[in-house]
């Protein structure tokens, strides 16, 4: 085995999402068995110690795809060379807090990490951002990475995907795998739309197979609305577990093809697909070649799943109002 390592840096390493993240790059779960990594993790002051306990349990495993390990406080060391930028750190909301309460607390974060993206990082990088409210602070990096076209920029809606299609299997009776086409339409927030009436079950219209209108506007659509902050109620945490497999199957996502007919949902830069304003961080139905994603452009929106969908992006709108000052 004698491939370049892919480089990924990881923000906010030493916190819950990196605890549970960094083991699974390393053990061959983002990239596959036989692609080496080297991780740059990165983390603010207060938690170097955490995070050197981290790289000692790292290396305490003897992960043979892991070539190197830089930790650091430096934003220019940490995004030096990566080809992959996995924006995780910044502050998670408690219970009776919406996501986008974080955006004053964590938005000027991206700042200063896009530019530090744009400076230092390889001519191939490419970002998820994971921390909240990811979708705007995704804007906010993209709009000051100098240099990185805006297609190399990803927010994460996976965990929400997948959230969806356990519920609709399990109200089916079904095998998870039977769920394709699963898309959560909009924002990663409590308005985000995962769209029953575009999404599979064993290959037929999951509301058809279903048959219960009312369960899957009144239950399903809150719920899966709903989940992060029912985990932060039951665990007095928001999700990291979850979260971090949200992100192996997000990269895979990117970086697989694929599997015929089948999509995935990703928040990118609207080319106004959909109607959408240009520019926004919006999740659609994606699919991937492994390297080149495409928005799907064909889904039919009735007039429930159009309404549900405007609201969302209307949020998103707003978003990009209140920070228009750091884009
Ligand atoms: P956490 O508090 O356990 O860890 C966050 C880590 O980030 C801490 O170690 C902190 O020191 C570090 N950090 C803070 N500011 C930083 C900065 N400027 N640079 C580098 N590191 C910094 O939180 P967590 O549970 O790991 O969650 C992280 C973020 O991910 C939160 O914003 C959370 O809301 C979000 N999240 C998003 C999704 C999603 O689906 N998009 C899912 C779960 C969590
Ligand atoms: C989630 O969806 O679990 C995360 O975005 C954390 C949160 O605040 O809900």
């Amino acid at each position: 085995m004698n491939k370049q390592p892919i480089r990924v840096a990881v923000t906010g390493a030493a916190g819950n999402i990196g605890y549970a993240l960094l083991f699974r790059i390393a053990s061959g779960a983002m990239f596959g068995p036989d692609q080496p990594v080297a991780l740059n993790l990165i983390e603010i002051p207060p938690a170097l110690d955490a995070l050197k306990g981290v790289v000692m349990e790292l290396d305490d495993c003897a992960f043979p795809l892991l070539k190197d390990v830089v930790a650091t406080t430096d934003m220019d060391e940490g995004f030096k060379d990566v080809n992959w930028a996995l924006l995780v750190g910044s502050v998670p909301r408690k219970a009776g807090m919406e996501r986008g309460d974080l955006l004053g607390i964590n938005g000027k974060v991206f700042t200063g990490q896009g530019k530090a993206i744009g400076a230092n990082a390889a001519p191939d990088v490419r970002v998820l951002v994971v921390g909240n409210p990811c979708n705007t602070n995704c804007l906010i990096a993209m709009n000051n990475a100098e240099g990185v076209p805006n297609d190399r920029f990803f927010a994460m809606t996976m965990l929400d995907e997948n959230r969806a299609k356990t519920q609709l299997a399990q109200k089916a009776g079904v095998d998870v795998t039977e769920v394709s086409n699963m898309t959560i339409w909009g924002n990663h927030s409590a308005t985000q739309y995962p769209d029953f009436y575009s999404a599979k079950i064993g290959g037929k219209s999951a509301a058809e197979v279903i048959g219960d209108e009312a369960w899957l506007k009144d239950t399903f659509i809150p719920d899966v609305q709903t989940r992060g902050a029912a985990i932060i109620k039951a665990r007095g945490a928001s999700s990291a577990a979850s979260a971090a497999n949200g992100i192996v199957d997000s990269v895979r996502a990117l970086t697989t093809p694929t599997a015929e007919g089948d999509t995935f949902s990703m928040c990118l830069c609207s080319d106004g697909s959909y109607g959408t304003p240009e520019g926004l961080i919006i999740s659609f139905p994606c699919r991937s070649d492994g390297e080149k994603i495409e928005i799907v452009k064909d889904i039919e929106l009735n007039e429930f799943s159009r309404a549900k969908f405007d609201a969302s992006v209307q949020e998103l709108a707003e978003e990009r109002e209140a920070v228009k000052d750091l884009i």
